[in-house]
C-alpha cells in the first residue's frame, strides 16, 4: 500500500540531486580529508565546497562552520563545551520549548549546580522576548532560544532577544535545525553567537550537521582527539554526508520561496478542511509558524491510537516530536504553552513537504475524520 509521508519535521527524504552529488563519495572516491595524498585532497576540496554552499545559505563565512554529526551534537557542543567547567557556577536562560538536545544538557548543568531560568511561551507557543531579557543577570553565561519550534512550528523572536543580549554581553545559542530550508536563516540578521543546523531536515542526508560559531564567540570543543575542523571538533568528517549537506543547501538557496509557498498552500488547505471535523484544534494557529507544520488536537481521540490507525491507513504523521515518539509522555512544548494534559494527549503533528499534493491532503482529511470518529466512539462506549 502506498504511504503518504506527512512527517517531514522528523526527517525528509533525500533529494535525488543530493543523492547524485553523494554517490561518487560512496563509491570510487573515498579519501580522508586529513590525508596529504590526492585521495585526501579531493575529499578535503569536496568538504570545503560544501562548507561554502552551507555558509552561503546562512550568510556566514565558511570558516565559521564546524561540521558535526547531528543537530544534537551541535547543541550539546555549545552547552556542554561552554558551560561544563569544574565550578558549574553561573546562570542560563533557556526557553521552555527547546528541543531535548538543548533542554536535557541544560538540565544536566542545572543538576551539576548551575542556575537556570526557564521561560515558557504564551498559549500560541511564542516566547516573549521581554520576559527572556528580564530573566538575564550579571552572571548569565548563555541564553538559548530556538528559531522554529519542532512541534508546533512557531517562529521565535530570536533577533529581538539577540539584540538585547548583545548589549549586555551575553552570548545566544539559536537552534535553527527545524528552520533551515523552510524559512530564511541569516546569521547576520539574527546576530546570535552560535547557530545549529542539520542536513536531514531539508532533503540532505542523515549524519551531517554544522555549528556556526560567530566571530569573537568563545568555543571549547566537546569532542577532543584529532585536529579536524581547525581543532574544533575531533573525528573524521563524514565526507559523503557533508557533500550531500552542501548540495541540499545549494538547492534550498535556489528554491526556498517556491518550496515555502507550496508547503503553505498544503497547510492552509489542511487546516481549513479540519473545520469539517468536530472539536479539532490547531495549536499556535494565530502565531507566525513554519509554513509546513500543523500541530492539531482532535479532542477525545488519543494520539498514539490515532497515529497507529493512520499508519495502517497509509499516512505517516507524528504525535509530538519525533524524538519523543515511542514514549507516551505528553509533549513538553504543549504543556509549556499551557495546553491541558488531556488535550496534549490527543495531539498530532502533520508536517508537509513540497513533494506532497492537494489530493494527498484531501484523502488524509477524509481518513482523519473517519478514524477520529471511530476512536471517539470506542472511547465513549460503555465497557462491559
Ligand atoms: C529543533 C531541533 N533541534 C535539534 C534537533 C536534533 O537534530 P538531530 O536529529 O540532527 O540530532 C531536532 C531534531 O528533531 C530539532 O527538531
Amino acid at each position: 500500500m502506498p504511504v503518504t509521508y506527512f512527517d517531514h519535521n522528523a526527517t525528509t527524504p533525500l533529494d535525488p540531486q543530493v543523492r547524485v552529488a553523494m554517490e561518487p563519495w560512496l563509491g570510487e572516491l573515498h579519501g580522508n580529508p586529513a590525508s596529504l595524498h590526492a585521495f585526501g585532497q579531493a575529499a578535503r576540496d569536496a568538504t570545503e565546497v560544501a562548507r561554502e554552499q552551507i555558509a552561503s545559505l546562512l550568510g556566514a563565512e565558511p570558516a565559521e562552520l564546524v561540521f558535526m554529526a547531528s543537530g544534537t551534537e551541535a547543541n550539546n557542543a555549545v552547552l556542554l563545551g561552554r558551560c561544563w567547567t569544574a565550578d558549574f557556577k553561573g546562570h542560563l536562560v533557556v526557553s521552555g520549548i527547546e528541543h531535548p538536545s538543548v533542554w536535557k544538557p541544560t538540565q544536566a548543568l542545572q543538576e551539576a549546580g548551575m542556575e537556570v531560568s526557564w521561560v515558557n511561551p504564551d498559549r500560541q507557543g511564542r516566547v516573549d522576548p521581554e520576559q527572556v531579557m528580564a530573566e538575564t543577570r550579571e552572571d548569565t553565561r548563555l541564553v538559548c532560544l530556538m528559531l522554529a519550534n519542532n512541534e508546533v512550528g512557531t517562529l521565535q523572536p530570536v533577533e529581538h532577544v539577540a539584540a538585547g543580549c548583545r548589549e549586555r554581553g551575553i552570548p545566544v545559542l539559536c537552534d535553527a535545525v527545524q528552520a533551515i530550508g523552510k524559512v530564511p536563516v541569516n546569521v547576520g540578521d539574527l546576530n546570535v553567537d552560535y547557530l545549529s543546523v542539520g542536513a536531514h531536515k531539508f532533503y540532505g542526508p542523515l549524519g551531517a550537521a554544522a555549528l556556526w560559531v560567530g566571530k569573537g564567540a568563545t568555543y571549547e570543543p566537546l569532542l577532543r582527539g584529532g585536529s579536524q575542523e581547525r581543532q574544533r571538533r575531533a573525528g573524521t568528517v563524514n565526507v559523503p554526508a557533508v557533500v550531500g549537506f552542501g548540495e541540499a543547501a545549494r538547492l534550498a538557496a535556489d528554491d526556498l520561496e517556491a518550496r515555502s509557498s507550496s508547503m503553505l498552500g498544503l497547510r492552509e488547505r489542511f487546516e481549513s478542511g479540519l473545520g469539517r471535523i468536530p472539536d479539532a484544534v490547531v495549536h499556535g494557529r494565530s502565531a507566525e509558524r513554519l509554513p509546513n507544520t500543523s500541530h492539531i488536537a482532535l479532542l477525545g481521540a488519543d494520539s498514539e491510537a490515532l497515529l497507529i490507525r493512520l499508519d495502517l491507513a497509509g499516512f505517516a504523521v507524528s504525535s509530538g516530536s519525533a524524538c519523543s515518539s515511542g514514549t507516551v509522555e505528553p509533549s513538553r512544548t504543549l504543556l509549556a504553552m499551557g495546553v491541558p494534559k488531556q488535550e496534549a494527549s490527543c495531539s498530532l503533528r502533520v508536517s508537509f513537504g513540497p513533494g506532497n499534493t492537494n489530493r494527498e491532503v484531501d484523502a488524509f482529511l477524509e481518513v482523519l475524520a473517519q478514524e477520529a470518529t471511530e476512536l471517539r466512539r470506542l472511547s465513549s462506549a460503555p465497557r462491559s
